[in-house]
């Protein structure tokens, strides 16, 4: 039997004011009239808490979004959860982080305009002051920041604003992928220099600052793959704002994953027992190279969607990976356009 999850992801709604190119939402976002009513939120929460799951993440689109945030914070609180806020900050105040333990504050980048532009929204100035109403609220923020071709440049500027937010924490995470930045990834691919210019920055920031900098590295650029959602269906599960139950949050861009949802089965079963979270759990669905592969212990053969993505089996190896037989899509992938032929991404 699988152990149980730590962590639950709770997409409460895919409204958000921004409009970020690289949203990892899917293309086609769940309606409002969709969504889980507060009651049934609670429930999943109810349900969550007995599976063992310790962090509730509440997100989007944009959480703030949903007029009954505050009661289904109190309500995973009550239940003993550690409650972490995602969030653009965009109309954020003192009274919505009540019974909020956490927050993750999303910064486009560290020039106003620019992260106005990729944010597709004035909100830079809000944001700024979202941090502070955090910090006041005494609670510890920290700073996400999505990089890609369009602000890598500025990473050591990007620690110079969260120092100043006051964060305790910034992750810089180069874009993953997945939905939205699939679509827009001509636009949004980093070059080489940018990312070995912004490593050094990263490696000098780290050894100077007192926040704490964790760095997601691009994959692309890599010669083995992420590990993945640390193994498919392992440690955490994902309720979709109409209330689908998936092992991770892009799983639904795998066609013929047979995704359950709480309105029709009972998170513990659907941990356990379901078709789409047994899929690719443990090792044994695993063809070569990974079958015999000594890191298929480290990486679980990289990521399932992006493999499916790439190469439109699930089941491959994660074509990021130098041994898998379909490493050339990555590369004709990298294989970009230069200077002004870049292309804007388009606004989700
Ligand atoms: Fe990881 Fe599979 Fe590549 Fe080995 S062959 S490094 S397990 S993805
Ligand atoms: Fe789905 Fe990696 S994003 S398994």
């Amino acid at each position: 039997m699988a152990e149980p999850p730590f962590g639950l992801l709770a997409e409460l709604t895919h409204r958000c004011p921004l409009r970020c190119g690289y949203c990892s939402n899917p293309l086609e976002l769940v309606r409002r009239e969709a969504e889980l009513s507060t009651a049934e939120w609670r429930d999943v929460f109810d349900q969550a808490r007995a599976l063992g799951v310790l962090q509730f993440h509440l997100s989007g689109g944009e959480p703030l979004a949903r007029k009954d945030l505050s009661e289904l914070a109190a309500h995973a609180s009550g239940l003993g959860a550690y409650v972490n806020l995602v969030t653009s900050g965009l109309g954020l105040t003192e009274e919505r982080l009540a019974w909020v333990d956490h927050v993750q504050l999303s910064v486009q980048d560290a020039d106003p305009a620019n992260a106005d532009r990729i944010a597709g929204v004035r909100g830079f100035a809000a944001k700024v002051r979202a941090a502070k109403v955090v910090k006041d609220a005494g609670l510890p923020l920290t700073v996400n920041v999505v990089l890609h071709r369009q602000n890598l440049d500025r990473v050591a500027e990007l620690v110079r604003l969260a120092e100043e937010m006051g964060a305790d924490r910034l992750e810089l995470a180069n874009t993953q992928y997945y939905g939205w930045a699939l679509r827009n990834q001509a636009a949004l691919l980093p070059t080489r220099d940018q990312l070995r210019r912004a490593d050094e920055v990263v490696r000098e920031a780290k050894s100077r600052s007192d926040l704490e900098i964790v760095y997601v590295i691009a994959d692309y650029h890599e010669a083995h793959p992420k590990p993945c959602m640390h193994g498919w269906g392992a440690r955490q599960l994902t309720v979709a704002p109409d209330g689908g139950v998936l092992p991770c949050p892009a799983a639904s861009v795998i066609e013929g994953l047979a995704v359950e949802n709480v309105r029709s089965r009972s998170l513990r079963e659907i941990w356990h027992d379901s078709v789409s979270f047994n899929a690719f759990r443990g090792f044994d669905w695993m063809g070569e190279p990974c079958r015999s592969c000594p890191r298929r212990e480290v990486d679980f053969g990289g990521c399932r969607c992006q493999a499916f993505q790439l190469t439109g089996n699930a089941a491959n190896t994660d074509p990021v990976c130098s041994l898998s037989p379909h490493r050339g899509l990555v590369d004709l992938a990298l294989r970009q356009p230069a200077g002004s032929s870049v292309p804007r991404e388009v606004a989700r």
